[in-house]
């Protein structure tokens, strides 16, 4: 046997892809976002210091503050879809996420007081460029209350999004590969995690031991990763072997785990070339449910929490016709019903999203890796579009 040492397969480290290092990463991509941001020395008893994030947010940027408006594309705007349900949920900021290309040429009236967002782990994402521009544009002339104040969300401090912002937070993911984007966007979560926090802490929309509760288990999540992968990997490779002639997928989630429905059907399209829908759970009977059958295998993710039970009865639904489940489940919460489970620890459901999207990664790499498709350059798409 005589050793592969090209450039290419050294920075693989001994990974067949890309992108299977770059999921394997994310324990360590997370632990250095929080790191960033979190004071450790922070507790809710005995701190003087109202807020244990240390972003070190502009004033002008959070003064005043009434609206969060997001642009992105992609993957970057699924990770955007959790950020308004964090920023609503934890900082009482209504906030309203947008596709970069469909905003820069039907932009929203504008609300005064506003920060917006552009999200792309690239920084140089056309459409998100094109938008944060337009917004600037088109602000520049009023006063105070509606001028632009905008935030990067980037993986690429030093790109075109990087000069153009006033304030950038950096998602400390390292550079990705992979065209489809893992890290990085568990990376684009965790920076919400740690804005809508800071915002909290300034706004006191939440308490103290809330405070501490979220942050504790936020320092666990590079834990449970881990634990995911070491014991749901084996078992995700034998079940990606089960659909060699599959056509369509659904996946379904709600609340906050509706994002995730929407980004692991989007995994499994670009790089299986498998036709899949991510739908909120509840809308299935409006349309989707049309589509079922034996032949299409529905991914329910039923994280617990508020909508549990909800997500389970819309399974229930899938599997009265015949749709073949698979469900992400917590622990201790095994589902006769489901044929597949893939398992992760309980959590806090304002964490869950981070644990659901991690067997969902493994599932479309591992369905498209024994499709022997080239999982790191998916045909078509490119790792950062540059062109409108
Ligand atoms: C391309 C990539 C996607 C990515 C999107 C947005 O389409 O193939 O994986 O999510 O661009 O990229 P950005 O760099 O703006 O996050």
């Amino acid at each position: 046997r005589t050793l592969d040492w090209s450039p290419v397969t050294v920075e693989k480290q001994g990974y067949r892809h890309f992108m299977l290092k770059e999921i394997h990463e994310q324990p360590s991509v997370v632990r250095t976002c929080l790191e960033a941001y979190i004071n450790p020395d922070w507790h809710s008893q005995n701190s003087d210091e109202e807020n244990p994030i240390t972003l070190n947010l502009k004033p002008e940027i959070y003064e005043d503050l009434e609206h969060i408006q997001i642009v992105a594309c992609g993957t970057s705007w699924h990770a955007s879809l959790v950020g308004k349900y964090l920023l609503e949920q934890i900082a009482q900021i209504p906030t309203f996420v947008q596709y970069a290309s469909e905003y820069r040429y039907a932009p929203s009236p504008m609300m005064r007081n506003t920060i917006t967002i552009g999200v792309t782990q690239s920084g140089e994402t056309a459409d998100t460029i094109a938008a944060l521009e337009m917004e600037r544009q088109r602000r520049s002339s009023c006063d105070r209350t509606y001028q632009a104040r905008i935030l990067g969300i980037t993986n690429r401090p030093e790109s075109t999004l990087g000069g153009m912002v006033d304030q950038v937070i950096n998602t400390y993911a390292g550079i990705e590969i992979g065209v489809a984007a893992t890290k990085t966007f568990v990376a684009q979560v965790i920076a919400f995690y740690i804005l809508a926090l800071d915002l909290a802490g300034r706004r006191k929309t939440i308490t103290p031991s809330r405070m501490e509760e979220i942050l504790k288990g936020l320092l666990q999540l590079p834990t449970q990763i881990e634990q995911i992968i070491h014991s749901e990997e084996p078992k995700i490779r034998d079940l990606a072997h089960q659909f060699p002639d599959t056509k369509d997928f659904i996946f379904l989630g709600r609340g906050i785990n509706f994002p995730i429905a929407l980004e692991g059907a989007l995994k499994l399209k670009e790089i299986s070339y498998i036709h899949a829908e991510g739908y909120p759970a509840g809308e299935m009977k409006h349309g989707p449910i049309a589509l079922l059958d034996a032949h299409v295998p529905v991914v329910a993710i039923a994280m617990g929490g508020s909508v549990y039970e909800k997500v389970i009865s819309n399974a229930q639904e899938a599997k009265a016709r015949d749709a073949r489940l698979i469900g992400v489940l917590p622990q201790n919460h095994h589902e006769d019903m489901f044929q597949d489970t893939l398992i992760v620890p309980e959590v806090d459901e304002i964490l869950s999203p981070i644990l659901a999207v991690i067997p969902l990664q493994l599932l479309s790499y591992y369905i498209a890796s024994m499709r022997g498709l080239d999982v790191d350059q998916p045909r078509n798409l490119a790792k950062s579009v540059t062109v409108e």
